[in-house]
């Protein structure tokens, strides 16, 4: 008989009719005479009800049905007199696949803390908090896919191990074959790039961009979707060491086209993502209910999870420059409790995630790309606007989060370009490859960076980045 997978059994009910299903054992209760047992198997937030009359089974096989055990069962699907499922499954026969031990298995049938979970990464998908967020991370990159291959876009992969710093912000993993016991060092002390596998000094991605601009430039519209990694100070709930991001490139476009792309862009995705995780998304919502409950007041979520999502795809993004951004902050009463004073920012100064949410939530009520910031706080390769002192980047905030993309039109014009790189401190010869592009048929063209975690965080309602990606890299955890 072939296996049939719970979420289609549940979906077509078929009363009456002989079954195979496979799972792992959530819980098993009853009583002497019958034994309720809730098999899940991936496929969908929801346990079939397996009933077994204690009279058709072995002692020893009921016994090994416990909390983790894998098991296969056949039975006939009849229609379900508890609440809570339309149908159950009245078993024949039942196979133990791989028993798990409850003395020793970490995943009791109770609510463990999420903090306890993140220790059990390799369990947790087991759970079915991690089972809806691992289902939703997956509908979220179908949807990204989707969207870029309904609209004429190229997936291009861009290299993991690279020889740039795309952000020039200096905070690149090393990556070398040297033995680190006996570094090649040249005459003057220094590290000797010569001997290493690549001839020179070569780090993990911080992002696809430059590489995507490349492709840009011939192609019209490419996107990357791959891990990029950061050395920087990721102890925090917003930040991982290794993380996905999901990066278009587009030539022909300004900032407009940009900031219009990527509202579309998250608008169909966060739409998707309500049409087709129902399930998932209603589990997850009442799970931050019940959690909200017991908090006080005040740190309770202002919106569900679906009023969240709602407010994405119903709202026009509010666009504002940086600089009426940082009027608004000025001119904005301080936080009451003092925790914070929007009162302190200063024009150049970069904005902390507390001003961006403050904006999103408290003061606009709507989603905001911020746009034109100071060229100083920004990377080397955003254009350059004619006030001298801005760039044309943009950033979009959403609630809860702050900011979820980052965007810009890049420097087309070599001159503009060159000099630019002079204050930055990048040597051409290092970037001949990028230079080369504004040299030989260069053209306007724009993009932009979506934190692909910091989406599933937003969408799933989760609090912490560690919980929306299966293997989290953050300082001093590398396990798995
Ligand atoms: O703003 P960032 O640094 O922009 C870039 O890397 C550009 N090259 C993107 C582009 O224009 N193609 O990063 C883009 C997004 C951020 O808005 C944020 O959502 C996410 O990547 N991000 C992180 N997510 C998790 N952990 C981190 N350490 C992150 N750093 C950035
Ligand atoms: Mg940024």
């Amino acid at each position: 008989m072939e296996r049939i997978k719970i979420d289609a059994l549940l979906k077509s009910e078929p009363v009456g009719e002989k079954k195979l299903v496979k799972g792992w054992v959530r819980t098993k209760r009853g009583s002497k005479s019958v034994n309720f047992i809730a098999l899940n198997d991936g496929s969908c937030i929801h346990n079939l009800q397996i009933v077994a009359d204690t009279e058709n089974f072995s002692e020893e096989v009921l016994r090994k049905v416990t909390t983790g055990a894998a098991i296969s069962v056949v039975g006939e699907i009849s229609e379900s007199k508890g609440s809570g499922q339309s149908v159950e499954m009245i078993a024949e026969e039942i196979e133990i696949l791989g028993v798990a031990d409850s003395e020793k298995y970490p995943l009791q049938p109770k609510k463990h803390s999420l903090e306890f979970l993140r220790e059990i990464a390799h369990l947790r998908f087991r759970t079915s908090t991690f089972g809806a967020v691992f289902r939703i991370r997956h509908a979220l990159s179908f949807a990204i896919h989707d969207y870029f291959n309904k609209n004429g876009f190229y997936y291009l992969n861009t290299p993991i191990i690279t020889g740039s710093d795309a952000e020039g912000a200096g905070e690149m993993f090393r990556v070398t074959n040297f033995d680190l016991d006996n570094i090649p060092k040249n005459e003057e002390g220094k590290i000797d790039f010569k001997e290493d596998f690549f001839g020179r000094e070569t780090n993990l991605t911080v992002s696809g961009q430059l590489e995507a601009e490349l492709g840009a430039m011939a192609l019209s519209q490419v996107y990357t979707f791959g891990p990029t990694f950061r050395a920087e100070n990721s102890n925090t709930s917003r930040h991982l060491a290794e993380f996905w991001m999901v990066e278009p490139e587009v030539a022909f476009a300004d900032l407009k086209d940009d900031m219009d792309l990527a509202e579309d862009f998250l608008k169909y995705i966060v739409q998707y993502a309500l049409d087709n995780c129902a399930d998932d998304l209603a589990f997850l919502e009442n799970r931050i209910e019940q959690e909200d409950k017991q908090k006080p007041k005040d740190q309770r979520q202002p919106m569900s999870l679906t009023e969240k999502l709602k407010f994405i795809v119903e709202n026009e993004f509010e666009r504002v420059t940086y600089t009426d951004a940082i009027d608004i902050l000025r001119n904005s009463k301080p936080n009451k409790k003092k925790k914070f004073n929007y009162l302190i920012e200063e024009w150049g100064a970069d904005l902390q995630s507390e001003h961006e949410r403050f904006l999103v939530e408290k003061h606009f009520k709507k989603p905001v790309i911020l746009y034109d910031y100071p060229a100083d706080i920004k990377a080397f390769y955003m254009r350059q606007n004619d006030d001298d002192k801005t760039v044309a980047a943009m950033d979009i905030l959403f609630p809860g989060i702050g900011e979820i993309v980052g965007g810009s039109q890049r420097e087309e014009r070599l001159s503009v370009l060159t000099e630019k790189m002079k204050d930055f401190n990048i040597p051409e010869e290092e970037m001949w490859w990028y230079l080369d592009t504004r040299k030989y048929g260069t053209a306007p063209h724009s993009g932009f960076g979506l934190g692909f975690e910091r989406l599933v965080l937003f969408v799933t309602g989760m609090s912490n980045i560690r919980d929306v990606i299966a293997f989290p890299r953050t300082p001093g955890s590398a396990e798995f």
